[in-house]
């Protein structure tokens, strides 16, 4: 832009208007440049090595593009700590906890995740990533069971509120779902995606500007610098974290306040955690498939299986007396 260069997709350079005519400088530059697709409101690009792989068949990408929608915020912190905690379904209880809750909460996360904060944890392994099951206490001998997913190698999909105006219309449970895809910009920083998918219809758009009203990519007002304006007073009367309802603020406040690379040496790893091991482990084992040349998990070229076939997000309540694992094939697929 500054001298007018132009360039070409590829990266090679078409024009350089403040050179000599004669000149062969721009048959020796080159811009880098990486292979791009647009799909549902999102551009994705391949910085790999070797030819791309496919394009990823995630529901998000598959569906019309009405029963989708996205935008982006910026976390000032290093992606991996934003990612952590979308596999951690334990701080549900409190990070995001309001206080003094109505019976006729519209949502069963807001009452059953408040009412048991000690939710038995179990991982499970699968084509795209892995599932966590957060298993919590809902009386009369049901267990209100939570089926969240890590999906490689930076991205999630869990149960969150709909993505249409609850005062307008009732959505079934199960019908939609978000994700959370933590894009590093540099070490310190990246984007947080925050996508809707809708299964049985379309995305109110007027709705979700209003919910997440700043632009993709604009500062927002809560931030690490202003300490989110976190207000006391609201901290004892309505909200856990004093910060508002928001549960993009909560954590941001979680992760970016931990540093912008958090030491890993001193850190203490509960019960709660079993996501996180899993998660560092798969990421682990998907550097060394690359560095052997490999493709790492949930990487597609046909003829594979598509590896989102298993990705379910669920919230269901089940009896205790069942096994959990893949309960969803006979209850709620039936
Ligand atoms: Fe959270």
């Amino acid at each position: 832009m500054y001298h007018g260069w132009l360039f070409a997709r590829d990266g090679t350079v078409l024009e350089q208007p403040g050179e000599p005519a004669e000149s062969t400088f721009r048959a020796r530059v080159r811009q880098k440049a990486y292979p791009c697709v647009e799909k549902n409101g999102l551009i994705l690009t391949y910085m790999g090595p070797g030819a791309p792989p496919d394009f990823p068949t995630l529901p998000f990408f598959d569906l019309p593009a009405e029963q989708v929608w996205a935008t982006r915020i910026i976390q000032e912190c290093n992606y991996l700590q934003g990612l952590e905690g979308d596999v951690d379904p334990q701080h549900l209880s409190f990070l995001h906890r309001f206080l003094n809750v109505a019976p006729d909460a519209v949502r069963d996360t807001t009452t059953f995740t408040a009412k048991d904060p000690a939710p038995e944890i179990l991982v499970e392994e699968a084509g795209f990533g892995f599932r966590i099951y957060a298993l919590r206490d809902a009386g009369d001998d049901q267990r209100y069971v939570r089926v969240t997913n890590f999906v490689m190698p930076n991205n999630s999909a869990f149960a969150a509120g709909p993505p249409v105006d609850p005062k307008v219309e009732k959505l079934g449970r199960n019908t939609h779902y978000r994700m959370h895809w933590h894009v590093p910009a540099d070490d310190v920083t990246h984007w947080k995606y925050e996508m809707a998918v809708r299964l049985d219809g379309p995305v109110d758009r007027d709705y979700m500007a209003r919910i997440f009203p700043h632009a993709p990519g604009e500062p927002l007002e809560r931030n690490l610098h202003n300490r989110y304006l976190l207000d006391s007073n609201e901290q004892r009367t309505k909200t856990f974290t004093g910060i508002g309802t928001v549960f993009n603020d909560h954590d941001r406040l979680a992760t970016e306040s931990m540093g912008p690379i958090f030491d890993r040496s001193q850190e203490h790893l509960g019960a709660t955690d079993r996501g996180v091991t899993l998660l560092r482990r798969m990421l682990l084992r998907a550097i060394d498939d690359v560095e052997a040349g490999r493709d790492p998990l949930a990487v597609q070229r046909a003829p594979q299986p598509d590896p989102y076939d298993g990705l379910v997000v669920i919230e269901q309540f089940v009896p205790k007396s069942r096994d959990v694992h893949g309960f969803w094939n006979a209850e709620v697929r039936a």
